[in-house]
Formats: structure tokens, C-alpha cells, sequence
């Protein structure tokens, strides 16, 4: 067979491509200008060295504008630098938790992911690419800072000549040595989630006339995981999906399921003919929001309620849990199921990444995050898909003896059981997106100061504190030490208030102040979140000046 042509292409360093754990995320005008992915895709390969030499990489995304020019120009870039093969997903298709699984599925050396997740797209959007490893997970700092640092030097683009690869049809080309593998992007991520799902138990309640479910893909990638998987696979009937045709740019959407972006569903969601059930993924389909017939699961709820029902209603946790485990902010609801098993309950800094190395080592089965992240050790991203389905199964075990037309347990029963049983961990978040970041920066530097001079038993309002730090974190498996990741104020009841600096946004500071009481007593665990959070809602505002330091009086999104 014919030998492939390497063009070097000479190209010079481009600034700000410093890649974070998420990979680097831009303005998708910046990203397909010039040499800037090529740069990027270059500078990755680089510093993997001969590491990803003769072996087989994934290339997926969530499907948003310039994904598919994208692909071409990392298939000749990969194919340059001496990569075997690459599996792509059909149209350039794979939802990040479905990335994770291929390349734990071929046993591939890593992948790149082409999202930048729940940010809107198009071509006056975002766009964003990462690498993640052979066990599915993003890569640690110490590869994203090298990335970084050959960004900075990068002269030759080694690139095959080859022509560009079709990807809208299943199938091998080659190309000499290299072959390009264009594989369907459900197919691998739903025959695990059969192996950790009963299927035929969730199509018992999918499939009965009685129970109703809407699930909106909010015009991304889960349209393309929707109807297969719901409908195809466990007799939902089409009407259940909604905003299901991806679209390059979400229809104009912001694609993030929270109670303010994810508007359609929760209006549907909080009406008069509501259905049973409600639920919404991300861009990239690793997010998730659960929703019952007027009714809205905190994901703090939902992780602990999932690992509450997991070993009776998911297959594959029959044999118990391994531990479980949480990011600081995250309510500790998950923490009194963890006492209840018996198994550890590990918490970490916010960002997935934190849970990967507990799960390699065997000590973690089931995670989340506040910011609407869950997920389990089957792949090493947080999963949308996965999340909903849990649900289901613990809906689907619940109702399995009831009869149509019966009265089902709905999600509002199972959480307030759920509450009943181990107490409610009210929560709140209050985002202040957009402000400046050296007065943000000054206020956390002076909430820093306050938690570092007080003492246990100070009073505030009628709260007494037990503790207040700046939260510090040592990862168990590899001794890695995270500092300064959020200041939190701990008092003797569990109540806390919690402040931090978003990590993820792209102008200015956000500012995300996280409450959370506990409250045991079953006659008011009914109220409204924010009416029962209200006085520390107030003593947190006091005790950072957040109105002085900011300009703000009100949050821009609650949650
Ligand atoms: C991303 C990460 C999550 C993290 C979230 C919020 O979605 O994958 O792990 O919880 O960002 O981060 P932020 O720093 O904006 O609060
Ligand atoms: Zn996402």
C-alpha cells in the first residue's frame, strides 16, 4: 500500500492556549482561524512524545459548529505524528461520557473530545477541545501544562496528506498505515450501560401506558442518544424526547440543564399536565437536571438518593458500593448515605477530575457534584445519560408491583422518603456571574482572613461555628495537595456557607456563595428551600460584604 505523504508545515506560536483540565475553550471564530487548533492539536502530540506513536486514539464531540472542519484537521494531524488508527464517531458525534467508554472499550491510548460543554455554540460561540487518557479520563495538569508549554514554541505542523475522511458513514479507510475507523457513536456507550442497567426493568415503566416521561436534549448531543436509547431500546414512545436533532448551534440555546436555561422542560415540568418524570442533559451530555411532576431534585438529592437505591435497583452495583463521594460545595446529603452502607464518603475539591484516581484504585462507585454533575465508575466522566437512567431504574424497581392505573411512587415521593429516612440537607446556590475579578479576588482574600481568626463557639445569628478554613485537599491515592478551594464556614449543626471563584468562566469573575442546612425534623422538611435558608442566606451576605466588595445586591441565577 502507498506510503502517506508528512507535510511539515511551518506555523508560529499563538498566545493564550493555556489548556485547563477542561480542556481550552475559545470563541469558535478564534479556534478556526489559522493554524490555532492545528497549533494546539500539534503541541499535544508533542508532548505526548512517542508515548501515542503506533496506537489507536477516539475523536468525538457534542456535535456544535466546526466540530467536522476540526476533525479533518486532527485526523491528518494525528495520522502526522504517527498515530495507528483512530475511531471516530459517525458525523463527528460522541457525547463526552460515551467518549470516555469508547476508549476504555477499544483500549485505546486516549482521546480528544470536541466540546465546550454546556457554553452555546456557533460561529460567534464557543468551541472547545480535550484530551483524555487510555482509562477514559481528562488529562492530569502535568500533560496540560506541557501542552502549554510547547504552544509556546511550536514552529512545524506535521500533517498527512491525505484526503478528508467521510464521517457520515460506519466504515474503515486507509491510508497506508494509518486507518480511520468511523464507528457508530451509540453503539460501544450502550452496550455498557445494558451491562450496568436491567433494561427490561426500565422498559417496564417506559413502555406502560400510565407513566409519562419528557426528556429534552436541548437541541445537543443527547438528541443523537435520545431515541435509540428511550425509545428504540426501552419502548418510550417518541413524543418523550424532545429538542432531540442535534443542532451545530443548539438552536440558538444555551444548553445547560439548570431550573433558568433549561426553561421549555421545567415549564412543562411545573403545569397542570405535567409528566412523571423530567430531564435534561448538557451540550456534551454529561450534565444532567431530574425533574418530577412539579417537583426539582437538587443534584446534591440526586446523587444521594441514586446511592441510596443503587445496589437494590442497578444491576451493576449488586455486589455494594465501594465508597462514594462528593466535591466540598455539594451538600452532604451523599455523606449520611455513606454512614448508613457503612462504605467511606470522600470529599474533593470542585472538577470531576478529583474522583478518577479514587475510582482507579477501587474506592469510589458513585459520585456528584453540585453544579448538576453525576456519575459512577463504568466510565471517568460525569454522565447525563447514566443519571437519568438511574433514575428510572429506582422509579421502575418502586412502581414495578403496581398496577396500571394504579397510583405510581412518583419523584417527589421517593425524595421525600429519601429525607424522611436520613434528614434534608437544604441547599442553595447564589451565582454573581460577571462581576469584576480584583474586587472578587479581595473579598475571598478577606473571607480567607475572617475564617482564619475564627474561633469555635463564635456565634453568628443563632448559629455557632464549629470551624471555617479555606478548604485544602490531599488526594488519598497520590498525596497531590489542592489548596484554596473554597472558604467555607462550618457551624456545630452541619450548616454551612461556602464562597468561591468559578473556575470556569471566560470574562471577569463569578462569584458562587453555596448554602446548606440540615434540617431532621420531618414536619419541616416541606418548606421552601430559600425561606429555610434565608437567615444564613442573610449572615453569609454580612459576613463577606458581598454587596460592598461586588455592587451586586442579587444573585444573576440561583439554583
Ligand atoms: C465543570 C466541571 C465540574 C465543575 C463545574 C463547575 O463542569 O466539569 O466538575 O463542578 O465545571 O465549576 P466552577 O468552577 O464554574 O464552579
Ligand atoms: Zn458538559
Amino acid at each position: 500500500m502507498a506510503t502517506v505523504t508528512i507535510k511539515e508545515i511551518p506555523t508560529t506560536p499563538i498566545e493564550g492556549q493555556k489548556t485547563g483540565t477542561s480542556g481550552l475553550r475559545k470563541k469558535a471564530a478564534v479556534f478556526s482561524e489559522g493554524n490555532y487548533l492545528a497549533n494546539w492539536v500539534q503541541s499535544l502530540f508533542s508532548a505526548l512524545g512517542d508515548e501515542s506513536r503506533g496506537e489507536a486514539m477516539v475523536l468525538g464531540g457534542d456535535g456544535r459548529w466546526f466540530n467536522k472542519e476540526a476533525s479533518q484537521i486532527i485526523l491528518k494531524l494525528a495520522c502526522g505524528n504517527g498515530v495507528k488508527k483512530m475511531y471516530v464517531g459517525r458525523d463527528g458525534y460522541l457525547c463526552t461520557p460515551a467518549a470516555s467508554a469508547v476508549i476504555r472499550a477499544r483500549k485505546a491510548f486516549g482521546g480528544f473530545i470536541m466540546s465546550a460543554s454546556h457554553n452555546p455554540g456557533g460561529p460567534n460561540e464557543d468551541w472547545g477541545i480535550k484530551f483524555n487518557y487510555s482509562s477514559g479520563e481528562p488529562a492530569p495538569e502535568k500533560i496540560t501544562d506541557a501542552i502549554y508549554g510547547f504552544t509556546q514554541t511550536v514552529s512545524t505542523l506535521k500533517m498527512a496528506d491525505i484526503p478528508d475522511v467521510d464521517l457520515s458513514v460506519c466504515g474503515v479507510t486507509k491510508f497506508g498505515d494509518f486507518e480511520v475507523e468511523v464507528i457508530d457513536p451509540v453503539e460501544d456507550y450502550l452496550k455498557l450501560l445494558k451491562e450496568v442497567f436491567d433494561f427490561d426493568l426500565i422498559k417496564s415503566l417506559l413502555s406502560r401506558s400510565d407513566f409519562k416521561m419528557q426528556f429534552d436534549a436541548m437541541h445537543a448531543i443527547t438528541g443523537a442518544y435520545a431515541k435509540p436509547i428511550f425509545v428504540d431500546q426501552l419502548g418510550a414512545p417518541p413524543s418523550s424526547c424532545v429538542n432531540d436533532e442535534p443542532k451545530e448551534d443548539f438552536a440558538g440555546g444555551h444548553p445547560d440543564p439548570n431550573l433558568t436555561y433549561a426553561e421549555e422542560l421545567v415549564k412543562v415540568m411545573f403545569s397542570a399536565s405535567a409528566p412523571d418524570f423530567g430531564a435534561a442533559s448538557d451540550g456534551d451530555g454529561d450534565r444532567n437536571m431530574i425533574l418530577g411532576n412539579n417537583f426539582f431534585v437538587t443534584p446534591s438529592d440526586s446523587v444521594a438518593i441514586i446511592a441510596a437505591n443503587a445496589v437494590e435497583c442497578i444491576p451493576y452495583f449488586k455486589s455494594g458500593l465501594k465508597g462514594l463521594a462528593r466535591s466540598m460545595p455539594t451538600a452532604a446529603a451523599l455523606d449520611r448515605v455513606a454512614a448508613g452502607l457503612g462504605v467511606e464518603c470522600f470529599e474533593t475539591p470542585t472538577g470531576w477530575k478529583f474522583f478518577g484516581n479514587l475510582m482507579d484504585a477501587g474506592r469510589c462507585s458513585v459520585c456528584g457534584e453540585e453544579s448538576f454533575g453525576t456519575g459512577a465508575d463504568h466510565v471517568r466522566e460525569k454522565d447525563g445519560m447514566w443519571a437519568v437512567l438511574a433514575w428510572l431504574s429506582i422509579l421502575a424497581y418502586r412502581n414495578k408491583d403496581v398496577p396500571v392505573g394504579g397510583k405510581l411512587v412518583g419523584v417527589k415521593e421517593i425524595t421525600e422518603e429519601h429525607w424522611a429516612k436520613y434528614g434534608r440537607n437544604f441547599f442553595s446556590r447564589y451565582d454573581y456571574e460577571g462581576c469584576e475579578s480584583d474586587p472578587c479576588n479581595a473579598m475571598v482574600e478577606a473571607l480567607r482572613a475572617k475564617a482564619a481568626s475564627a474561633k469555635k463557639g463564635d456565634k453568628y445569628g443563632d448559629y455557632e461555628l464549629d470551624y471555617a478554613d479555606d478548604f485544602e485537599y490531599t488526594d488519598p491515592i497520590d498525596g497531590s495537595v489542592a489548596k484554596k478551594q473554597g472558604v467555607r464556614f462550618v457551624f456545630t449543626d452541619g450548616s454551612r456557607f461556602i464562597f468561591r471563584l468559578s473556575g470556569t468562566g471566560s470574562s471577569g469573575a463569578t462569584v458562587r456563595m453555596y448554602i446548606e442546612q440540615y434540617e431532621a425534623d420531618k414536619s419541616k422538611q416541606g418548606v421552601d428551600a430559600q425561606v429555610a435558608l434565608a437567615p444564613l442566606i442573610k449572615i453569609a451576605l454580612d459576613t463577606s460584604d458581598l454587596e460592598k466588595f461586588t455592587g451586586r445586591n442579587a444573585p444573576t441565577v440561583i439554583t
